[in-house]
Order: C-alpha cells, then structure tokens, then sequence
C-alpha cells in the first residue's frame, strides 16, 4: 500500500474524516460504525443533523452487515452495477448509528467504482459514511483540489484520485417500500434499473425516506443563476449587458458570438462529467449573473436537468 493510502487508512481509525475519491464525486469518509467520526463529517459540512449518510462499502457481500430484510431486487441491482453509481436504499441493521441514518430505519449502501476507494475500503474492512465532500448546499467536488479549496487545513488528508468520471452523484433507489423508486437521478436511469426489477417509480412519495439531494435548493453557487433556452439566454444576457451587469453563460456545443462563459458537450454523460467543475469556475468569476443553456428534454439529460433545477433554485444565497 502507498504512504497516502496508509496516511488515509490511519486518520480513518483515528476517527478523523478524510477526502474520498469516487467515481461519482468526492466524499467527506469518516468510520460508519463510530458516532463520534460520523459526527465529524456533520461538522465540517455544516450539514443538519436529521440528514443521512451514504455508507460506502468494499463489496457486495458486506450488504448484510448494514441492511436487513433485502430483497431479492437489491441483489439483481449490486450484482449488475456495483461497483458503481447506484445507492440502494435498504432496512438497517439495529446497530447502524443512528447518525448515520438520520434516526431513519434505512440505510443508503453504494459501492464506488474507483480503484482507490476500493484499495482503502478492503484494507479498512469496514463501512464508511461519505456525504459529498462540500459544504451544505454548496456544489459538489470532483477534484482533490475542489475538496482542498472547501475545507483547507480542517480535513488534511484527502486521498487524490483524480478527476471522477461520472462527475454527479449516484443514482439513489429506494428499496425499503412497496415499489423501487429513484429518489435521486443520476447516471444509472430508470431504463436500465426497469430492464431487471420491472417498473421503477420515480421521484419521493409522501413515505420516502428524506435525502438532501432532494431539497430544491442545492448543489448552488454563489452566483444567481438561471437556466434559459438558448435563443432567451442570449436576450437575457445582452439585457443584462446593457445594464451594465456582468454575465457568464454555460452553453451547449459552443458559445454564443460575443459572450463569455464555458461550453460542455452535447452528450449528457460528457456533459455531466464536467458540470460541477464548469459551475465552479463560472462562479468564481465573481459576476452578477450566471446563465445556463436548457439542455434537450430527452431521458438521458433527466440528472442534468435535476441538477440545474436545484443550482438554480439555492444560487446566490449565502448558505454554507
Ligand atoms: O455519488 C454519491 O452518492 C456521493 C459519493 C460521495 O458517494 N455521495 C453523496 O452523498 O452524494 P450526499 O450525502 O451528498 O447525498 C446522499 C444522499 C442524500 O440526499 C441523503 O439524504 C440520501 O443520500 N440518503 C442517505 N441515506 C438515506 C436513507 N436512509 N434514506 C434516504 N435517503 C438517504
Ligand atoms: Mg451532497
């Protein structure tokens, strides 16, 4: 094992929370099985108490250390797709903390897709709870340096991975009622899920467990945003102009003639792999407005959309 895989696997048992490296996002890892390490990670985020926790585990065969009564759903969904983007929602085990869940009686299990995540996670042996490793509401890391940027010297081990290929969060899948449902849309969509478990319901219903990636504002920057269909952004943006705003714009493809501001491509998993670092930059220009192109209705741009809607939603309030 490399010194910052040791680095990493000692800070874990000293109960500190130290920075993850997934496929998805960064996560803020901390011992799942220690009340006094989750509690760490609650601090650091500023994140409310009541919200649960991702556990992250090394395999599928630790499930039933974490959940009971699993059906034979959660098996069909871990065997197609972990490692990988997928948090299954499943009935804990009476000694999960209850800061784990939130005082739920559910569980959120996901194992991550990334070669360091899983070296630290076998050696570690046990489960460990990963929120996204940024601020409350705030946008979601997917370089060690976006981590280091939003806790500095207050979590100094942060296992550098790289730049995660998904670049959004897992699909969740609420496994623990009378239907699957997708709580949270992501890179596994409701076609492949429905390909081996039949209907998949989506969105929460009155009885969903809660998860903060469902509150309507998050993933936010600083910055006010709005998102527009092309031809509309552009007027918005040289209205703005003309009221001596300032503006950066995120397009699709390319960038309207005279504006500033990024392009992503016009492929949704390319696209959402750099969202987050796109976002990032664009607020840290320090403008009065952000205007993001409407991607296309289709299926595949469902987590793209959810995403935006959310950014929008929380952008320019000065939350941590
Ligand atoms: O891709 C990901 O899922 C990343 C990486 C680090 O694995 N993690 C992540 O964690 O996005 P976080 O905490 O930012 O979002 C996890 C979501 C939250 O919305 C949380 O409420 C939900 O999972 N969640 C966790 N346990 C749950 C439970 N028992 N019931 C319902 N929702 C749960
Ligand atoms: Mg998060």
């Amino acid at each position: 094992m490399n010194t910052e895989l040791e680095a990493a696997l000692a800070a874990l048992r000293r109960g500190e929370a130290i920075g993850l490296p997934t496929e998805t996002v960064y996560g803020l890892a901390a011992d799942a099985s220690r009340p006094d390490a989750v509690r760490r990670i609650f601090t650091l985020k500023g994140r409310p108490a009541d919200h649960p926790l991702i556990v992250h585990l090394g395999s599928a065969a630790q499930m039933d250390d974490w959940a009971v009564d699993i059906p034979e759903s959660a098996r069909v969904l871990a065997k197609a797709f972990w490692p990988g983007p997928l948090t299954l929602i499943l009935r804990k085990q009476p000694q999960v903390p209850d800061e784990v869940t939130g005082g739920q009686s559910t569980v959120g299990l996901r194992c991550p897709d990334h070669p360091l995540a899983l070296q630290l996670l076998q050696a570690f042996g046990g489960g460990l709870a990963a929120p996204s490793a940024n601020r409350f509401g705030r946008i979601s890391p997917t370089s060690a340096a976006h981590v280091r940027a939003e806790f500095g010297e207050s979590v100094p081990v942060v296992l550098d991975g790289g730049d995660c290929a998904v670049g959004i969060e897992s699909t969740i899948v609420d496994l623990s009622g009378d239907l699957p449902r997708i709580l949270r849309p992501g890179r596994i969509g409701r076609a492949q899920l429905e390909a081996l478990v039949g209907f998949v319901a989506e969105g929460a219903s009155g009885d969903s467990p809660r998860a903060s990636g469902t509150l309507e504002a998050h993933y936010a920057p600083r910055t006010p945003l709005l998102m527009l269909p092309r031809a509309a952004l552009e007027s918005e943006a040289l209205q703005q102009q003309v009221l001596g705003k300032r503006v950066e714009v995120l397009c699709l493809d390319t960038l309207p003639e005279g504006l500033p501001g990024l392009a992503l491509p016009r492929r949704a998993s390319d696209y959402e792999h750099g969202l987050y670092a796109a976002l990032r930059e664009l607020d840290a220009r320090g403008v009065n407005l952000l205007l993001a192109e409407r991607p296309p209705e289709s299926e595949d741009w469902l987590a793209v959309h959810d995403r935006l809607r959310r950014s929008a939603a929380g952008a320019g309030q000065d939350a941590t």
